[in-house]
């Protein structure tokens, strides 16, 4: 920039900040600078998911549901802090009517297309000013299908619903920015009839009988949530609680009718938590537990934060062991963007074979033999899944744990078990991506791995040896 110019724009800056001091409540002086905030924020994946021009900060979520009619009553106040001055902004959200929204107490108006929700306040928002959203909707939430055939979203139970969100689903019971890089706290408060139970991620801390007989529970979870890993549990469950790490509490959750077989895996939890947290490092959360549901009513089991939800034939201590090692690797730690999803499924996966090397007499280089062995392995590079199919493919676990086991033959067991806990200490709460943790990698190894990356991240097909 040359010295006249420099002279203008601080000339321009005076004149500015004389119209902002002006103009009250965070509104951009004159109404003339703000644009409308991205639709999306171009994930490789689903370039649509998520929007720009804001960062939310909090979630405070009213909801009410009734299993009878399948209606969902919804309040969603959105706390955020604005990225550029914005004369409008989106949000997510599939389905549902939207009744009324506001920003910062004042009517917005509101739009809708496809799955992006427009809000254009009455006054524009500054950059940097911190803005209240609040979307008042109803509906019957819809289940979302993905593009592997599972299905998330709002799933219905034979006696309430359950709410999921990998990779798209949350869109289908809240507005937000529905991206994994715009992590949030959350306060979700659910009002469900009489008999039933509402439970949710975080901490329990408020439970109240309405007038009517209905029952009402709020949720907290402190910790930044990628909106991905919130959760519902809507319906008639036999809970039990515990305590781990001395302070932590445990709540896990079954049907009814699967409440006994469960009982003796769920009561495991804090030991398999202590195990992990051995080899992790410390708990990133302040809650733990399990919900495990009858098999009609999901067909995955995922990693919601604090509180992973089963069906009862994937709830087997291998299963278990990895959706609590994603409270670390994924929860804590989250994608950049979905082209990052080999960085949760790996060392969860890895977790697996750590445990069965622990406790099962299975060193991991055998689970890394067998992998190496298994052609579905090879379909693509785990970094580089070629379609949103191919996000749960076979190659992004199998492949991305052979990935973990390389970087362990390579710089030994004293710094790979560094790299385990020291990775999610890093980035705790936070997000990476591939680059992230390859540069983090090559810090602890002291030395470039690009031989590595290239063959078992990046490369094409399975390599001729098993060594490179
Ligand atoms: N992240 C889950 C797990 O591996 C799997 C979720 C499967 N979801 C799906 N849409 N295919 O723990
Ligand atoms: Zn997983």
């Amino acid at each position: 920039m040359n010295t006249r110019s420099r002279v203008r724009t601080g000339a321009l800056a005076v004149a500015l900040a004389l119209l902002a001091a002006a103009c009250t409540s965070g509104g951009v002086a004159g109404g003339v600078r703000g644009k409308p905030g991205a639709a999306g924020l171009r994930d490789p994946y689903f370039p649509k998911l998520g929007n720009g021009g804001y960062d939310v900060t909090h979630y405070a979520l009213t909801l009410s549901y009734d299993p009878a009619d399948g209606r969902l009553d919804g309040r969603a106040e959105i706390t955020a802090k604005a990225t550029q001055d914005l004369s409008a902004f989106n949000l997510d959200l599939a389905g549902l009517t939207v009744r009324r929204a506001t920003v910062d107490g004042d009517t917005a108006a509101v739009n809708r297309a496809g799955n992006e929700l427009t809000l254009r306040p009455r006054a524009e928002i500054a950059d940097g000013h911190e803005f209240r959203a609040v979307i008042t909707y109803d509906g019957e939430p819809q289940t979302i299908t993905d593009a592997d055939g599972s299905e998330e979203g709002w799933l219905k139970t034979a006696d309430g619903a359950l709410a999921l969100g990998e990779p798209t689903g949350s869109m289908a019971w809240f507005p937000g920015n529905h991206h994994p890089s715009d992590k949030a706290s959350y306060d979700i408060t659910v009002t469900v009839p009489a008999g039933l139970k509402a439970l949710s991620n975080g901490v329990l801390t408020a439970e109240k009988k309405e007038k009517d007989g209905r029952v009402t529970a709020t949720w907290h979870t402190p910790e930044p949530m990628a909106s991905y890993l919130a959760m519902l549990a809507i319906g008639k469950y036999d809970t039990s609680t515990a305590t781990v790490f001395g302070k932590v509490p445990v709540l896990t959750a079954a049907d009814p009718r699967i409440a006994t077989e469960t009982a003796a895996l769920r009561a495991r939890i804090p030991e398999i938590l202590d195990w992990e947290k051995e080899n992790f490092g410390p708990y990133p959360f302040s809650a733990a537990g399990a919900i495990v549901e009858p098999d009609d009513d999901v067909g995955y089991a995922l990693e919601t934060q604090t509180r992973p939800v089963f069906p009862l034939g994937s709830f087997d201590t291998g299963t278990v062991v990895h959706e609590l090692a994603h409270q670390w690797y994924g929860d804590s730690v989250s994608p950049a963007s979905w082209k990052d999803m080999w960085l949760n499924e790996s060392f969860a996966t890895y977790a697996e074979w750590l445990y069965e090397e622990d406790f099962e007499h299975t060193p991991a280089q055998r689970s890394f033999e067998k992998a190496f062995a298994n052609q579905g392995a090879w379909a693509f590079p785990p970094a580089e899944p070629p379609t949103p199919q191919d996000l749960f493919g076979t190659p992004v676990y199998q492949r991305g744990a052979m990935v973990l086991h390389r970087i362990r033959q390579t710089v030994g067991d004293e710094k790979f078990f560094e790299i385990l806990a020291g990775w999610p200490e890093k980035y705790r709460h936070s997000t990476a991506d591939t680059e992230d943790f390859t540069r983090y990698v090559e810090s602890v190894a002291g030395r470039d791995l690009s031989g590595l990356w290239d063959v078992w991240l990046y490369g094409d097909g399975k390599p001729e040896k098993i060594t490179d």
